[in-house]
């Protein structure tokens, strides 16, 4: 059964499954941030982080199943007072063994209920060009805004274009 849950903050076996989750994906060659080999005390280094920023400007989920941790994504609300109705969709990760089941989509969909909720109207996100993710997105209904050459350094050790998207949300 899949389940998905917001996450305030993490007991250790959390923060392991989090860590292992980050690991899966950037050992996959996800471009999320890092590059392989990625060791534990990094990703664990990582979500400590994210966990001790978790507040109004960001706002983490994990999707379950049968009880164990195999997604995940964040929010970061913006706290710019000219960008009180946006935020950025960050980290939407699915482990290897988990994919193809919906749990991106349902961590997509909490991340939008919630974003309106708190009145939230525009989200956007970037990611890999020509990657699996950017056709979830479009799947997904988020619109592409366009590409940027070169952003990031990838596995194969070239820089690669990302997509920014964007999502506007009914109030
Ligand atoms: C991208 C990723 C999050 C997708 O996770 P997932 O749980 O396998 O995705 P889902 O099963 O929820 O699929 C999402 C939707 O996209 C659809 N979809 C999946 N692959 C697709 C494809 N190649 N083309 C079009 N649609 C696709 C699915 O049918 C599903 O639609 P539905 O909800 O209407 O059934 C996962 O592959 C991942 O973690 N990749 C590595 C990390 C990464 O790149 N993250 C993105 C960072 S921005």
């Amino acid at each position: 059964m899949i389940s998905i849950r917001r996450l305030e903050q993490a007991t250790p076996e959390e923060r392991e499954a989090l860590a292992e989750l980050l690991i899966d994906s950037v050992d996959g060659g996800a471009s999320v941030g890092f590059l392989p080999p990625f060791s534990r005390d990094a990703a664990v280094e990582y979500w400590r982080g994210v966990l001790a920023a978790l507040g109004p400007g960001l706002v983490l989920w994990v999707a379950e199943v049968d009880g164990r941790i195999d997604g995940t994504v964040q929010l970061a609300p913006s706290l710019r007072p000219n960008g009180l109705h946006r935020a950025e969709v960050q980290k939407l990760l699915v482990h290897s063994r988990a994919r193809g089941q919906g749990l991106a989509s349902r961590l997509l969909q909490e991340v939008e209920q919630y974003a309106r909720s708190a009145g939230r109207t525009l989200l956007v996100l970037d990611t890999l060009a020509g990657s699996k993710a950017e056709a979830v997105y479009q799947h997904c209904q988020w619109q592409r805004a366009g590409e940027i050459p070169d952003w990031a350094r990838h596995t194969d050790g070239e820089l690669h274009p990302t997509v920014l998207f964007f999502k506007r949300l009914a109030p």
